[in-house]
């Protein structure tokens, strides 16, 4: 049976079970997250099974936090520029860029809560965010000019279809940044590293309290 939750729309669902807090470190943005990971896991994989996904947008996963940072640090790298924030999860990355001055950003995520999470997340912050419900990795990057992906190299699948998309994005002139905490499936050898930090993580979902975590540009 399943409880009057299970009727909420996205933005109802997300302000329910999570708060309005800092991205532990990116400085000045504020996210919808769960204070309590495994919990909200579990509902959704209970009550929600059917049609949530699990909650990546309730947290900001340690890559895509590094590669905010970097942005808000070099805000050369996007002022100005349009710019692609792929699985864009709680849309961390797309935020930053917009602090740091992009001129545009298009947030791409294939959960539906994650749309809504974008879209209340840039409310908060003051920015908009064009927010796209989709899978276009089988595609083009619709010339844009930075392309932002965070935390995204976390199974063998999703990395080929990635590196594939990015490295088409590229030979379209696109500037590909990552944000990566060493997951098993990085095509490291196409990366060049830019700048590592040592980022803060819930030890319910990482086991351990900070993950070394890397921006690489694609080479
Ligand atoms: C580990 S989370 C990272 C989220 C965010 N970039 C961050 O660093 O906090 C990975 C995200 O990829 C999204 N995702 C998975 N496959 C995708 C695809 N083909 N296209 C777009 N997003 C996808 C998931 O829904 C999830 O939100």
């Amino acid at each position: 049976m399943p409880s009057p939750e299970a009727d909420l729309g996205g933005a109802a669902f997300i302000r329910a079970h999570t708060d309005l807090a800092p991205a532990p470190f990116v400085p000045g943005v504020l996210l919808h997250q769960a204070d309590e990971p495994i919990g909200l896991w579990e509902l959704t994989e209970s009550e929600y099974s059917s049609d949530r996904p699990p909650p990546f947008w309730a947290f900001a996963w340690a890559g895509g936090q590094a590669l905010a940072r970097y942005l808000l640090e070099h805000p050369e790298a996007v002022r100005g520029r349009t710019v692609l924030d792929l699985a864009a999860g709680s849309g961390v990355v797309g935020i930053a860029a917009l602090k740091a001055g992009a001129a545009r950003v298009r947030a791409v995520e294939v959960d539906s809560t994650a749309v809504a999470a974008i879209e209340l997340n840039a409310a908060a912050n003051g920015v908009a965010v064009d927010a796209e419900l989709g899978d276009i990795l089988a595609g083009e990057s619709g010339g844009v000019d930075v392309v932002l992906a965070g935390d995204v190299f976390y199974s063998k699948a999703m990395s080929d279809r990635m590196l594939a998309f990015l490295r088409r994005a590229a030979r379209h002139g696109a500037r590909v940044l990552v944000g990566d905490p060493e997951r098993a499936y990085l095509p490291r050898k196409f990366f060049t590293p830019l700048t590592r930090y040592d980022v803060p993580v819930p030890h319910a979902l990482e086991s351990v309290t900070v993950k070394h975590t890397t921006v690489w540009e694609l080479a």
